[in-house]
């Protein structure tokens, strides 16, 4: 079967997997075409202005209200979605890649919750989560009541087979499931390890582009959304919520994938990082790492976003008389880091690929004292060319609480503040130069 996508962002897209299954003129007709029911899913308030509005028809085998009671289940329970009220650590904190899991692990049950802020219920914030699996999910699908998920994998290629379509996703590419779409994550490789953010706040959406114009960092065109897809299967299956933080189960006699035709703006959706337009300096310094910004959730304070999603890819650098790497700083946002390919330029050991990192609110960073050296003498005439490397950032307006898992987890690098204790003091104060 060969996958098809339709290219934009945010379109009112329109698809179906059988000639003429879309009603047309009325989105409720008395009699769909087929025999299908339609159904409203909607992401946001019904009266949201236009440009933030998000709502699909569904034309259905089964409407979705047709399942048993949600029972609670607990077996998702590394994913959390309660991150205290304590004080957190200041320090900056970095952790190892983690192990694919011996035992049968699928997606859901493979969701390790790393930290967060905010919650579901207030309708703002995020969950970061790592993942690692090594079987298809049998038998169950899902839905996330609580955000929309933003999945980054790092190793394995993912089969999001979802309401609205199928998502083939590899590593570099990105997926975005909307809040309540529902899916099954099937693994083609046979083992899974990646990133996910959910999104409790408003949905991702590109940045606006100011005075750099119409073009670059991540041209609409370039994200996929799936065309319709369907599967008319009956069994014993079991359909899993997480709803309000916690996980539930329901049993369901057939298979919730069947979608036969919609059309809407609630939509999944994917994206290859390696089409990023990148931009930067070509005179001296470099601009802030807004620049990086793929996708942005905004909060309700204009310019200060609930969370970004930033990624730094391959580029040149060709800035002179100017300290290349990412320099030292101190933000008001907080930073989660992960690697998907390659090295981090900041960073000569330490940060590999799947591992992660976490530098919060005023806690001071930057390049390690290899790096600082190196580029300090660095011939800044020569252009310089960073070819292997994929590093993401999620970054958002509220501190990133780790979670207790994370804190007291093997991988994390208890020498990781090591990395700037060997900075020289090269302080002369007699000599300007
Ligand atoms: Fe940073």
């Amino acid at each position: 079967m060969s996958l098809q996508y339709q290219s934009g962002f945010g379109n009112d897209w329109a698809t179906e997997a059988l000639p003429g299954a879309l009603p047309v003129g009325r989105n409720s007709p008395q009699r769909c075409p087929y025999g299908l029911y339609a159904e409203q899913l909607s992401g946001t308030a019904f009266t949201a202005p236009r440009a933030e509005n998000r709502r699909s028809w569904l034309y259905r085998i089964r409407p979705g209200a047709q399942h048993l009671p949600f029972e609670p289940f607990g077996s998702a329970s590394r994913w959390l979605s309660d991150f205290g009220t304590g004080p957190v650590t200041p320090n900056q904190l970095r952790w190892s890649p983690l192990a694919i899991p011996d035992s049968p692990t699928d997606f859901i049950e493979g969701v390790q919750t790393w930290g967060g802020n905010g919650s579901p219920g207030e309708q703002s914030g995020v969950g970061i989560h790592l993942y690692t699996a090594n079987r298809s999910m049998q038998g169950r699908f899902f839905y996330n009541a609580d955000g929309e998920l933003l999945i980054v994998p790092q190793q394995g290629r993912l089969r999001l087979v979802t309401e609205l379509g199928i998502i083939e996703l590899e590593p570099q590419e990105i997926a975005v499931i909307p809040r309540g779409v529902r899916l099954r994550v099937e693994l083609p490789d046979g083992q899974a390890r990646g990133y996910m953010l959910e999104n409790f706040g408003a949905a991702l959406r590109l940045p606006e582009l100011g005075p750099l114009g119409s073009n670059c960092l991540a041209n609409a065109r370039d994200f996929q959304t799936p065309v319709a897809w369907y599967e008319d299967v009956e069994g014993d299956f079991e359909l899993i919520a997480k709803f309000t933080g916690g996980f539930w189960r329901a049993k369901i006699d057939h298979s919730p994938l069947d979608v036969v035709a919609w059309h809407g703006t609630h939509a999944p959706y994917k994206y290859d990082l390696r089409r990023f337009n990148t931009v930067g300096s070509i005179s001296f310094d470099h601009p802030d790492p807004s620049i990086f910004t793929v996708l942005t959730a905004p909060s309700d304070t204009p310019g200060t976003a609930n969370m970004d999603f930033a990624i730094f890819p391959p580029r040149v650098l060709a800035m002179e008389d100017t300290f290349r790497p990412p320099w030292f700083h101190r933000n008001v946002a907080s930073e989660f880091m992960g690697l998907i390919h390659g090295v981090y330029d900041a960073k000569a050991e330490g940060f590999a690929p799947g591992g992660a990192s976490l530098h919060n609110c005023m806690s001071g960073h930057g390049p390690d004292a290899e790096t600082f050296e190196k580029a300090s003498v660095a011939d800044t005439k020569q252009a310089h060319y960073i070819r292997d490397t994929m590093a993401f950032m999620f970054e958002t307006r509220r501190v990133i609480r780790p979670t207790g898992q994370a804190l007291a987890c093997a991988e994390l690098q208890s020498d990781y503040y090591q990395c700037w204790q060997g900075l020289k003091k090269h302080f002369t104060p007699s000599t300007p130069n």
